[in-house]
């Protein structure tokens, strides 16, 4: 038989084990990428922080396929890195340098397997894409709520994975609040079937839990059954330019108690992210006239049935602005000019990526505590380093503030770089002692591995190195990451 390595033009040598012709018997010759060239978007970051190299890329069509691969890789003792969308932030989903591990890529696994509209609840296999799940339950009049600037490429295994967060958090909650059930590949190549639809299960230990937000160190989630929303039937978007950040939760407050549970999105933007989109991406407009210190996008999602939800999102605007909580606020009047507002938001990281290096801090404190947060850290960061350009955006709702860094103007963006540790530990010290967390919703991957240790208690470091022992004794399932 001539094995795929060889149908390649890969040399013998390269697969002495022959374990890269085993993994092409099972997954053919569309499962399996070795060519460098065709390898390279698997193994390079999206922040383009590491840069990888892998004996092979394999894109598993099933379930079966996934365990057969992960059988062979364990009985070889050959580490694998789980890939879904490449979008994540802290280098989790590339494999090392050593040329050893094998990236499995989930992409091709790609159905929505059922919709369940009265259970309110879809199945889909990892490798869908977050936004084609939105549409599927949009198609059926129900809603997905998980939202973020990835939609388009990152994949739902992905987001369980990392347990991902985006903007509807303050309404709808994390990725781990939104699932049911899950199927994964355990690191032995066993398929556990966890695919329940039950909003009650008291069965023991939640099991799937370990795995939502485990970045690929404890198997492979295959698929999973995520719960569907109702679809609002009036979305209202407001742009609002205000000057002190403590005015802003005041807003919130105000807000909800006016609305209640409807508002789903309370994303802050500073002028100067505002300002770095405009000045390096396409179709990025400032929605208000006059310039102000920050600005939020507040999305307020309503039934439609009590109160017309637009007139009650103007009336607390309205009396928000009387009170001297904001400056200036537009509310969108198409669903094009809410896009838009949103295409200022969703490029805030590409725009600061395009303007050079950025440090970033991935950050949660307490709700009321972000504004004394940002202020704390801003004035430390500056003290450390004059000049440097702070662009503290996000879910300011949940939150989580990105308090990302960008270099002095003029300065050399190397110079910048090599302070990395010691201003992320001016961040990460202030951020522990508000009781907060250095990583709000991108997860700990190599970028935060070492840099955990100052920050969590031993014993919880402890538990989560047997529970990894446990399930993954070889330590083949993503080693080098999170632990
Ligand atoms: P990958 O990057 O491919 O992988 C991430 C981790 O999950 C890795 O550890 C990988 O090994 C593991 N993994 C992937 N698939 C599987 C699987 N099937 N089984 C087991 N492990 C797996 N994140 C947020 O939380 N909120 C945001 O608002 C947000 N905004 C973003 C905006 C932009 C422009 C970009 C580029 C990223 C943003 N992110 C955000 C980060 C990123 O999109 C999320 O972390 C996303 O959930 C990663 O999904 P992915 O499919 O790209 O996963
Ligand atoms: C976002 O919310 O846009 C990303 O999670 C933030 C980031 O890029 O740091
Ligand atoms: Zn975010």
């Amino acid at each position: 038989m001539v094995g795929i390595g060889e149908r390649r033009g890969r040399t013998a040598s390269a697969d002495s084990d022959g374990l890269v012709d085993r993994i092409g018997q099972v997954v053919g010759s569309k499962g399996l990428i070795l060519d460098p060239r065709d390898m390279e978007p698997y193994l390079t970051d999206w922040r383009r922080l590491y840069v990888g190299r892998a004996r092979a890329v394999v894109r598993p069509a099933s379930t079966p396929e996934t365990a057969a691969v992960v059988a062979l890789a364990a009985a070889a003792r050959v580490a694998i890195v789980p890939q879904g969308g490449n979008t994540g932030m802290v280098g989790a989903s590339v494999p090392d340098d050593s040329g050893r591990q094998i990236v499995i890529a989930l992409g091709r696994m790609n159905r929505i397997r059922k919709l369940d509209p009265l259970n309110n609840t879809l199945t889909a296999e990892a490798g869908c894409i977050l936004q084609q799940i939105q549409e599927a339950a949009r198609a059926e009049g129900r809603l997905f709520p998980l939202s973020l600037g990835a939609e388009g490429r990152c994949q739902i295994g992905g987001n369980l994975s990392t347990n991902a967060g985006g903007h509807g958090v303050l309404r709808y909650g994390n990725a781990r609040d939104l699932v049911l059930g899950i199927e994964a590949v355990l690191p032995d190549g066993r398929i556990w079937d966890g695919l329940r639809a039950l909003r009650k299960d008291n069965t023991g230990y939640d099991l799937k839990q370990l795995f939502i937000g485990a970045e690929g160190t404890l198997g492979i989630i295959t698929a999973a059954v995520l719960k569907l929303f109702a679809l609002p039937e009036e979305v209202v978007s407001a742009f609002v330019g205000f000057e002190r950040l403590e005015d802003a939760m005041v807003l919130l407050a105000r807000l909800r108690a006016a609305l209640g549970e409807t508002v789903t999105a309370f994303e802050l933007i500073p002028r100067i992210g505002l300002e770095l989109a405009r000045r390096h991406l396409a179709n990025v407009a400032d929605p208000l006239a006059g310039p102000h210190a920050h600005y939020l996008l507040i999305e307020v999602a309503g039934s439609g049935r009590d109160r017309d939800t637009r007139e009650a999102v103007e009336a607390a605007l309205s009396e928000a602005l009387q009170a001297g909580l904001l400056s200036d606020a537009v509310l969108a009047a198409s669903t094009a000019q809410a896009k838009a507002f949103w295409r200022v938001r969703e490029t805030l990281s590409e725009a600061q990526a395009l303007e050079g290096p950025t440090i970033k801090h991935d950050v949660a404190v307490p709700i009321s505590e972000a504004p004394a947060f940002i202020r704390r850290a801003t004035t430390a960061v500056e003290a450390a380093l004059p000049g440097v350009r702070t662009v503290a955006f996000g879910h300011l709702g949940d939150g989580n503030i990105h308090f990302n860094l960008t270099h002095p103007a003029g300065d050399d963006p190397k110079v910048f770089l090599a302070r990395q540790t010691e201003l992320n530990r001016i961040v990460h010290d202030i951020t522990a002692d508000m009781d907060g967390s250095i990583s709000a919703e991108h997860g700990l991957g190599q970028l935060k591995r070492e840099e955990i240790a100052r920050y969590k208690a031993p014993l919880e470091l402890e538990l989560m190195r047997r529970i990894k022992a446990t399930l993954d004794p070889l330590n083949i399932m993503n080693p080098g990451k999170v632990l």
